[in-house]
């Protein structure tokens, strides 16, 4: 969650038995850090990292969780080019970079980042094959499903076809607070790649129904706002 989620937060949630957890969003080039600037100004929050510094930023923020955990740390990215992204795995600390093809926030939609980039599938599944291509660390692509006129299974295809190594959806269903399971076990019948599901799990039920529905594991965001979740997922 861009703005929220730092080295202290994620560490706070390690006695609710994550494995791994995400550092950022994090805009990591000249046209998402000025496009974060004016989310910001209108008070959503994002992290502001100049353009020179969240190298170092990251490798800290990582570095911090590895000092006090020996689980996996992935970190959330958005950039108009593969390169830094590349750049960012080979930050030793990090084990994940996740491409962020989610982000709905007009100001990143209108550089082509984010959640435009499922307009063009081409681009997107370039994009990842350069990113897999180089990257020296696993790499996850994440998107949210029900994006009006696109088919969420085309989209898992253009990714899974860049050798991703996780396939992270949120599952938002427009206008309902549950997730669309129907969504994640299309996609997972029909993909081999490591399918994360996200969205509204609140309790071990919701987390237990994304996994019957085909996801080979979870991420939670919104109920773990707090620093804490109120369920025990090692009782999954
Ligand atoms: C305040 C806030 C900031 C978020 N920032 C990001 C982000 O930077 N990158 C991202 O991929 N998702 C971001 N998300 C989306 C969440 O990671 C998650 O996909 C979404 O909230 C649905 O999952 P949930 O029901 O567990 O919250 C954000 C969500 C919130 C509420």
């Amino acid at each position: 969650m861009a703005g929220i989620t730092d080295a202290k937060f994620c560490l706070k949630l390690i006695p609710f038995g994550f494995d791994m957890v995400t550092l950022g969003g994090y805009n990591i080039d000249s046209p998402t850090i000025t496009a974060g600037e004016k989310i910001l100004q209108r008070g959503r929050p994002e992290f502001s990292i100049n353009e020179e510094d969240y190298f170092e930023v990251i490798y800290n923020q990582a570095k911090e969780i590895k000092e006090n955990w020996n689980g996996l740390v992935s970190v959330n990215l958005r950039s108009t080019t593969p390169d830094p992204i590349i750049q960012i795995s080979r930050i030793k600390e990090v084990d994940v970079v996740e491409i962020n093809a989610h982000c709905r926030q007009s100001e990143i939609t209108e550089i082509g980042c984010g959640q435009a980039m499922l307009q063009d599938l081409e681009h997107l599944g370039e994009f990842s094959a350069e990113v897999v291509k180089n990257s020296s660390a696993k790499v996850s692509v994440k998107f949210r499903a029900n994006v009006l006129n696109l088919n969420d299974l085309e989209i898992a295809k253009a990714v899974e076809s860049s050798g991703c190594d996780f396939i992270h959806i949120d599952a938002m269903k427009p206008g309902f607070n549950y997730a669309d399971l129907d969504i994640i076990h299309e996609i997972s019948q029909n993909i081999e790649t490591f399918l994360v599901g996200n969205n509204s799990i609140v309790d071990i039920n919701s987390a237990k129904k994304m996994l019957d529905a085909g996801a080979n594991g979870i991420s939670i965001a919104r109920a773990a706002m707090g620093g804490r979740i109120n369920f025990d997922l090692s009782k999954i």
